[in-house]
């Protein structure tokens, strides 16, 4: 496993650390902010500009009056008791309601009581399902952790922490921005005991379709390896709903009497899901784990030993969040605004195209890395390059060299103006 070239800071290791964890731990790369602070660390912008970070994707709409209302009248006894690691009955089926009416699920599909698990937002999760699905060997070797290139950075360090081999799959303009699955060899698959999957995807804005996820779905069940749907942008989309793991499974439920999927319900599939997108409650810290009763109920266990769980109030506000649908509809609107205003500034450059769901723009601009400088130097503008979560070939191209990530977070009149001064600035 080579995973080094990309690291730009040296690693700090400690002798205290377990040798193996050690090991792991300095294998990886530096975390994309790490190495942006680094980047930028002798580029000071203009003084009299007041600097704007399009580099995190955190939302900046206030998030919704529902969630202070629900937590200013949760009982002040509540805050004094811990959570279950299962969750709350009423969070519970909050999250079913909110999956049956959304992807058009039967009630049950998706266990309440035995399918769905309380997250402190989706990060957490994704980290600790590698160490769930990883087990010492897989097909008599090291298991492989099938990673989309580009990646949210979590999936690395989780595969490469659980002692999985972390094996990229590229999902580049030519793979229409999702990993071609069908180019994974068997030999591969056979060794792997986990794939990540995100829909719509970070950061080129991807969606899969309906036979793309019964294609992972199947493979998981041929495999047998756990698929990981990171669906955590599910609701920020520009013309149509993206469909979802469940739906998947669902239509294979129906098709697949002939070929193994009948009464396999959810096997083999995790999705994991927010309100920081969602409700833009990133502060809330406030996501779930669903599918699999049996994976479901390995991860309660592991989560009852590693996880402190999410608040009582929290939950309640989350389950609050989770029943109501017109604020995300506000939500929506107001993304798709900025990316109005973004196709208005940037249309006809940088491969620009309007991301089917999420808020980022992924722009071509041939030097992500030079493209930042500049941004952040003559126009104050923080945004991320593209390489810092794309690794390299062993030949030490990176299909991400040539792309910023731009997160379209702020108001749209903010927005518009970012957009028009990065298309000055980079010309
Ligand atoms: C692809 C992806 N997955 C997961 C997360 C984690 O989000 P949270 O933990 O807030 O749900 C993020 C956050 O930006 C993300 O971009």
């Amino acid at each position: 496993m080579q995973l080094t070239a990309d690291t730009r800071v040296p690693v700090m290791t400690s002798p205290i650390v377990g040798p193996s964890l050690n090991g792991r731990l300095s294998g990886l790369s530096d975390y994309p902010f790490t190495r942006l602070a680094a980047l930028l660390a002798d580029v000071t912008p203009r003084s009299n500009i007041a600097p704007l970070m399009l580099s995190i994707g955190e939302p900046q709409h206030e998030p919704p009056a529902l969630l202070a209302q629900a937590l200013a009248s949760a009982p002040l006894a509540d805050w004094g008791k811990y959570p279950p690691t299962i969750g709350t009955a009423p969070f519970r089926a909050a999250i079913h309601g909110w999956l049956c009416r959304r992807y058009g699920l039967p009630a049950g599909f998706v266990d309440v009581d035995k399918g769905i698990l309380p997250a402190t937002g989706t990060r957490e999760a994704l980290f600790q399902v590698a160490l769930l699905a990883t087990p010492q060997l897989k097909d008599g070797r090291q298991p492989a952790v099938l990673i989309p290139n580009p990646f949210y950075a979590v999936y690395e360090g989780a595969a490469a922490l659980a002692g999985a081999e972390p094996v990229f799959m590229p999902a580049t303009r030519q793979t229409g921005f999702l990993p071609d699955l069908d180019a994974l060899a068997p030999d591969l698959l056979a060794r792997t005991a986990l794939m990540y999957l995100c829909t719509p995807s970070n950061p080129q804005g991807a969606v899969a379709d309906l036979a793309y996820l019964k294609k992972a779905i199947t493979l998981a069940r041929a495999y047998g390896f756990v698929l990981a749907l990171d669906e955590c942008y599910a609701e920020i989309w520009d013309k149509a709903p993206p469909p979802g793991g469940f739906e998947a499974a669902l239509a294979l439920e129906h098709e697949g009497a002939g070929q193994g999927h009948a009464g396999q319900g959810t096997a083999n599939l995790l999705v994991f899901n927010s309100l920081s997108k969602r409700s833009s409650a990133a502060g809330l810290r406030s996501g779930f784990i669903a599918g699999d009763p049996a994976l479901i109920q390995a991860f309660t266990r592991l989560r009852s030993y590693a996880l402190a769980g999410n608040a009582l109030p929290a939950q309640a506000a989350a389950a609050a969040l989770w029943n109501d649908d017109a604020h995300v509809e506000e939500n929506r609107r107001l993304y798709r605004q900025k990316i109005d205003a973004a196709e208005a500034a940037l249309a006809g450059r940088y491969g620009f195209y309007r991301p089917a769901g999420g808020f980022f723009l992924w722009l071509d601009v041939g030097d992500g890395e030079a493209a930042t400088r500049r941004l952040w130097g003559e126009a104050g503008l923080r945004v991320l390059p593209g390489a810092y979560f794309t690794r390299s070939e062993p030949d030490g191209s990176n299909a991400g060299h040539s792309y910023i990530r731009v997160a379209l977070v702020h108001d749209t009149e903010t927005v518009a103006r970012a957009c028009e001064t990065i298309a000055r600035v980079l010309g």
